[in-house]
C-alpha cells in the first residue's frame, strides 16, 4: 500500500527569546492511505508541534513532509496550510458559537453551491449521528455532541488527511470511550486517513492502525497496536507465551484481539524502516 503521509527525518524547533529550542528530533513515519496513525506521549513531548508542522503552521528545520508524494515542507519551503488538503480537529471543539450546527459544518463549503452544500451537511450530520440537529446552536449541545459537529466540520471539505489533536480530552470518561469508537467507525467507513495524537493509551489502542510512542521528541517505533502491546509486555518482563497475532492489517483489531501478543510484522517493519533511515543518514 502506498504511503499517503511521509514524515522523513524531521527536526522541529521553536525560536524563543532565549534562542532556538529543539522539540522534535529525527522523526520518521509513513501512514498508508485509509489508515489511522497515532502519536502517543505525555503532555509536553511535542505531539501538537508535530501536527502543527504537518498542517503547515510550523516550519521543519530538517527533513521533509510529503503528502501523496508531494513535498509539503522542507527547510526554507512550505506549502501554505490552506493548500494542503489537511483538516484539523482539536480538543476544545472550536465551534463558531454564533453559527448553527449546519452553519458550522458547512463553513468550509462556502464556495460550493447552496444545494450541494446543504446535501453534504445533511450527509455529514447523519454520519455523526446528529441528523435533525442542524438548527441547534453549539451551546445547546453536550460536549460529545459538539465534538461530533467538529468532526463533521473537519470532514466536510473531504480532506486528504485529518489531524486530531487530543479530541476527547475535554470529555467525561464514558463519553470519551464511546466517542473514540464512533470516530474510528466514521473514519473507517469513509476510508478517511488520519493522525490522532493523545496521551491516552486506551484511545490509541482503540483507534489506531499504527502507533508511535513519543518520548524526548522522538519515536522509536511506528508499529501496530498489537506489536506495541507485545513490546510493552515484554519490557515489563511478562512471559510471552501467547501466539503471535496474524500478520497483515490491524483493522478491526479491538476487544477480540486485545489480549493477544505478537503482531511481529508491524514491529519488524518499524524497526527496519528506522534502521534503514539511520543507515541512509550515516
Ligand atoms: N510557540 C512555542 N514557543 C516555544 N515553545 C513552545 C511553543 N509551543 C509549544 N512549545 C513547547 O514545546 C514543547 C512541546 O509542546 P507541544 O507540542 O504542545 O506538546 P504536547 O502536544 O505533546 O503536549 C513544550 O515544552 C512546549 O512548552
Ligand atoms: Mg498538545
Amino acid at each position: 500500500m502506498s504511503a499517503l503521509l511521509e514524515i522523513v527525518d524531521v527536526d522541529l524547533a521553536y525560536d524563543t527569546p532565549r534562542g532556538r529550542r529543539a522539540i522534535v528530533h529525527d522523526l520518521s513515519l509513513a501512514l498508508a492511505r485509509g489508515h489511522i496513525g497515532c502519536l502517543l506521549g505525555a503532555s509536553g513531548c511535542g505531539k501538537s508541534t508535530v501536527l502543527r508542522a504537518v498542517a503547515g503552521f510550523e516550519p521543519v528545520r530538517r527533513g521533509e513532509i510529503l503528502l501523496d508524494g508531494r513535498v509539503l515542507s522542507r527547510p526554507g519551503s512550505q506549502v501554505v496550510p490552506e493548500k494542503r488538503r489537511i483538516g484539523m480537529m482539536f480538543q476544545d471543539y472550536a465551534l463558531f458559537p454564533h453559527l448553527t450546527v449546519a452553519g458550522n459544518v458547512g463553513f468550509g463549503l462556502r464556495r460550493s453551491d447552496r444545494a450541494a452544500r446543504l446535501a453534504r451537511v445533511a450527509e455529514l450530520l447523519e454520519m455523526v449521528g446528529l441528523a435533525g440537529a442542524g438548527d441547534s446552536y453549539p451551546h445547546e449541545l453536550s460536549g460529545g455532541q459538539q465534538q461530533r459537529v467538529a468532526l463533521a466540520r473537519a470532514l466536510a471539505p473531504s480532506p486528504a488527511l485529518l489531524l486530531l489533536d487530543e479530541p476527547f480530552s475535554n470529555l467525561d470518561v464514558d463519553t470519551r470511550e464511546n466517542l473514540a469508537f464512533e470516530v474510528r467507525d466514521v473514519l473507517r467507513s469513509t476510508g478517511q486517513s488520519a493522525i490522532l495524537v493523545t496521551h491516552n493509551q486506551a484511545e490509541a489502542f482503540a483507534i489506531a492502525d499504527r502507533v508511535g510512542m513519543m518520548t524526548g521528541g522522538r519515536i522509536a517505533h511506528w508499529e501496530t497496536p498489537d506489536a506495541l502491546r507485545a513490546r510493552l509486555a515484554a519490557q515489563a518482563g511478562e512471559p510471552r507465551w501467547l501466539p503471535p497475532a496474524s500478520s497483515g492489517s490491524s483493522r478491526g483489531a479491538s476487544s477480540d484481539r486485545s489480549d493477544r501478543g505478537g503482531g511481529g510484522d508491524g514491529d519488524a517493519d518499524g524497526v527496519h524502516r528506522d534502521d534503514a533511515a539511520r543507515r541512509r543518514r550515516a
